[in-house]
Formats: structure tokens, C-alpha cells, sequence
């Protein structure tokens, strides 16, 4: 402070500025708490998200409308009375303005109330139930939902020669409401779903459930699991011959997860599944981030990495709209209709649900340059989450 500057003289100064009267505002740095599973059987989410994350400022920055942003990253294993204690501790001792991640569902809902009650935004980047945004007004999401996503492999199912089918999903959240999306917009187009498979979260074990989707002989098999899943269900898959048996495999891209997709082998190929996000999608847009995202880690982004690259996205695009405002009602009211170019396409920001309204893709598993790659054949533009829009009519 310059010696002729006295205390009195500062301190009024900075309340005719009102730097007192609006502390969110008043203050410098921006804090954002990032809480993923970054141990455990998600841990490929965790690290696909943190370098999302990091990238984005990496390519944009760490200053927006004056204000500096610091990310927090925590590890939470994967169990939701971790994420919860995190989120409290992220709130009281480090004051953050945004709490942002959450690998599976049960760790966002854990969070809700939390957001609730410090009105602050909870960014959901990952988790993808439908139910997630209606549980607190402070929630918006960067990730998808299943039934955004699986609604369109029914309809391309049902009008591709597939009539019966069986599907098998991840016994929670996201797999409950990939079976239902997948059976009610199947059947609405001709289709039956014959049988509905739940295999446990943890520690599947596929092969007797495989066993009975070969007893029924379905045309397919649809499948969910999430994230981080889908090496351990495709190796079972081949290893029983369903393909050999006629039965084909469609599924949301969760199971063709870019991540692991190589790992998986020739028994990808020419899998047919819908997802928001490829590798391979040929934008301008995505293909410099892929490039940016391999130089920095050493490996391919997934759709993880694009959940928390756009999360960190949004929490900037909407500070620039309160001229720095970070104050959690000010961020959540910017953030509603927000609308960008994402490395999927383009996205908005569902001003009614806060959920995300985006393209989905009908992409078959193909190798290119002796990499496997979701090859993306057909685009269904902006689709909302059906759940929502189905309860509005
Ligand atoms: C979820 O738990 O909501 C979830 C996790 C991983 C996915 C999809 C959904 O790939």
C-alpha cells in the first residue's frame, strides 16, 4: 500500500467500491471442487475427468472477468459417504464457489443436498441417471443422460431388421433407466424385448447372464454398464460365442467406452451403439482437443473427459456472463440457456431441466490406422432428455 494511502482512507475507498457489501463478488479467486473416483473400479473416470478439466484451463487460462480460478481435485473411491464429506469439507474449510464431478450416480445424489443448502452449483460431469437434476434446483449437468442416449439404439434397432431383444444392464440407477428407455421406445417402433437382465454393480460376473441371453436367442442383446466396465463384459461376451450364435450386440456408448476400447480387441468390432461423444468426431472443434488432450496425457480422451472439459467451460462461459459475479444464484441463473460448441457438437444448457440438450450418434466400432474407433453413421440433433420432456406433455 503506498505510504500517503492510510488505513482509513483504503478501508473507505473500498466500501464506496462495495467490495464489503458483496463478498462472492468482492472476492479474487474462484474455486472449483472437483470430487471423482480416482481409485477404485471408476478410477478410469477420475483420471479421464481430471485431465478434461485441467485442459481446459491448460488451453484457456486460469483468469475470467478478472477473476483468478483455482481447481481442487479430490479423490472420493467411488463411495458416496466420501464424496459427501468431501463436499461438506470443499464448502466450510475451502470455501469453494462450485463443486463439480461426480463419477456415478449414487455420488451425485449424495451431494444434493449439500448444494441445496450453500447454494452453490453442482456440476455433474459424469453421472447420468435422469432423476439427478430434479433433486436439488442447483444442480446442472454437463454429462448426458441414459435415456437421451439410448432412446435413439432402440429406434435405429427396431428399424434395422432387429425384432426380438434382450437387455442386460447394470443393476442401478443408469442401468434401470436404460432398460426402460429401451424397452418402451423399442416396443413404440415394433419391436419386443424379451427378457431384462440385472447384473450387479460390483464385481459382475456376466457369464451366466450371457448363458441365458443365448438360451432366449434374441436378433441382439442390448447392453449398459458404465464407464470403465466394458473390457471385462466384452471379453465374457466373446468367450461365449454369442456373436457365433447369431445374437448381435447394440448398446449405449458407455460400454464402448474410448478409454478402454483398444484393450477390447477384435470382439468390438462392429458393435453398433448411440452416444453424445467419439474420439473420432470430425469437427474442427474436437480435433484440436484430441490433439491437446493426447499431447498433455499420453492417452485419448472418452466422454468423461468432454463432461468435465465443458463443465469447466460452463462455470467460465457463465462467469463472463456475471462479469464475475461468482455468487451461486448469480452462476446457476447464467448458466440456464448457456449454449457452445463443444468437442461433441453443439450443446445448450435445458433452461427448464438445467440438464443438456445435445446431438446423439449412431456410431459403429470400426478400426482406423490399426486403432478401434466409434465411427460415427447418423446424427439425432439436440436431444433432450425424454424422461423430462415425456412429463411436460
Ligand atoms: C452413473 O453412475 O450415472 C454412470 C456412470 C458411468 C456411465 C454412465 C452412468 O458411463
Amino acid at each position: 500500500m503506498p505510504r500517503t494511502l492510510t488505513r482509513r482512507t483504503f478501508m473507505a475507498a473500498a466500501v464506496a467500491m462495495g467490495a464489503f457489501a458483496t463478498p462472492a463478488f468482492a472476492q479474487e479467486v474462484v474455486k472449483i471442487g472437483l470430487i471423482q473416483p480416482m481409485t477404485g473400479p471408476s478410477a478410469s473416470t477420475g483420471k479421464q475427468a481430471e485431465a478434461g478439466a485441467k485442459l481446459w484451463m491448460q488451453l484457456h487460462g486460469d483468469t475470467v472477468a478478472g477473476k483468478k480460478i483455482q481447481l481442487i481435485v479430490k479423490d472420493d473411491t467411488g463411495a458416496p459417504d466420501v464424496t459427501k464429506r468431501i463436499a461438506q469439507e470443499l464448502v466450510v474449510n475451502d470455501k469453494v464457489n462450485v463443486l463439480m464431478g461426480f463419477g456415478l450416480t449414487p455420488l451425485a445424489l449424495a451431494v444434493a443436498p449439500i448444494a441445496t443448502q450453500a447454494k452453490i452449483p453442482e456440476i455433474v460431469t459424469s453421472a447420468a441417471t435422469a432423476i439427478i437434476t430434479e433433486q436439488s434446483p442447483f444442480i446442472v449437468r454437463t454429462s448426458f443422460t441414459l435415456p437421451q442416449a439410448t432412446v435413439p439404439m432402440a429406434q435405429w434397432a427396431a428399424k434395422n431388421g432387429i425384432k426380438k431383444v434382450v437387455t442386460l444392464v447394470s443393476d442401478y440407477g443408469p442401468g434401470i433407466d436404460a432398460e426402460k428407455a429401451f424397452k418402451e421406445a423399442f416396443s413404440a417402433n415394433g419391436g419386443e424385448v424379451v427378457s431384462e437382465l440385472r447384473v450387479p454393480l460390483r464385481n459382475p460376473d456376466f457369464a451366466p447372464f450371457l448363458q441365458r441371453v443365448k438360451d432366449a436367442g434374441p436378433d441382439a442383446v442390448f447392453v449398459f454398464v458404465p464407464s470403465g466396465f466394458g473390457s471385462a463384459f466384452m471379453k465374457q461376451f466373446a468367450e461365449r460365442g454369442l456373436t457365433q450364435a447369431g445374437i448381435k450386440l447394440i448398446a449405449t456408448g458407455d460400454v464402448t467406452d474410448d478409454d478402454l476400447l483398444n484393450e477390447m480387441g477384435d470382439a468390438a468390432l462392429g458393435v453398433v451403439n448411440t452416444h453424445h461423444y467419439s474420439a473420432s468426431h470430425n469437427s474442427p472443434e474436437n480435433k484440436e482437443f484430441v490433439e491437446a488432450f493426447k499431447k498433455a496425457n499420453n492417452f485419448r480422451p472418452n466422454f468423461m473427459a468432454v463432461g468435465a472439459y465443458d463443465g469447466m467451460q460452463l462455470v467460465y462461459k457463465a462467469l463472463d456472463k456475471t462479469k464475475g459475479n461468482a455468487d451461486g444464484q448469480a452462476l446457476i441463473d447464467a448458466m440456464k440457456g448457456l449454449s457452445w460448441t463443444s468437442p461433441r457438437g453443439p450443446v445448450q444448457i435445458d433452461p427448464e431441466t438445467r440438464d443438456i440438450i445435445q446431438n446423439i450418434y449412431v456410431r459403429k466400432v470400426e478400426k482406423v490406422n490399426g486403432e478401434l474407433y466409434n465411427q460415427e453413421f447418423a446424427t439425432i440433433e439436440m436431444v433432450k432428455d425424454p424422461v423430462k420432456a415425456a412429463k411436460k406433455k
